[in-house]
């Protein structure tokens, strides 16, 4: 698969401690994009990996965010889930040039962002 970057905007069109849901492509899964309280950058699919739970939506403090539906708590940099809970949801690789934000999205052949 290949890796595409795609330019989502400024990192001020994303809350500081909250996030930008973002729906790419007619078939993938939506992606939350975070910006943490000190402007890390963090993307994930947008499924918490108990019951599916918007993440975008939840409560972000450092490097966590507390799924809205069952506060599970998921951290940003592994997807994983804290404490008892065990699973996790995929991560994307973030960068950031002159101020704008870039998800890496991995496609498979034939498809586009
Ligand atoms: S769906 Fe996220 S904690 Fe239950």
């Amino acid at each position: 698969m290949d890796l595409v970057w795609k330019n989502i905007g400024a990192l001020s069109n994303i809350p500081a401690q909250g996030a930008r849901r973002l729906c790419i492509g007619k078939s993938g899964p939506p992606i939350a994009v975070f910006r943490t309280g000190e402007d890390r950058v963090f993307a994930l699919i947008d499924e918490c990996p108990h019951r599916r739970g918007p993440l975008s939506e939840g409560i972000v403090s450092g490097t966590t965010v507390a799924c809205p539906l069952h506060n599970w708590v998921i951290d940003l940099t592994s997807g994983l889930a804290l404490g008892l809970d065990e699973g996790g949801t995929p991560i994307l690789p973030i960068r950031i040039v002159a101020g704008e934000v870039h998800v890496g999205l991995s496609l498979a052949a034939g498809e586009s962002a």
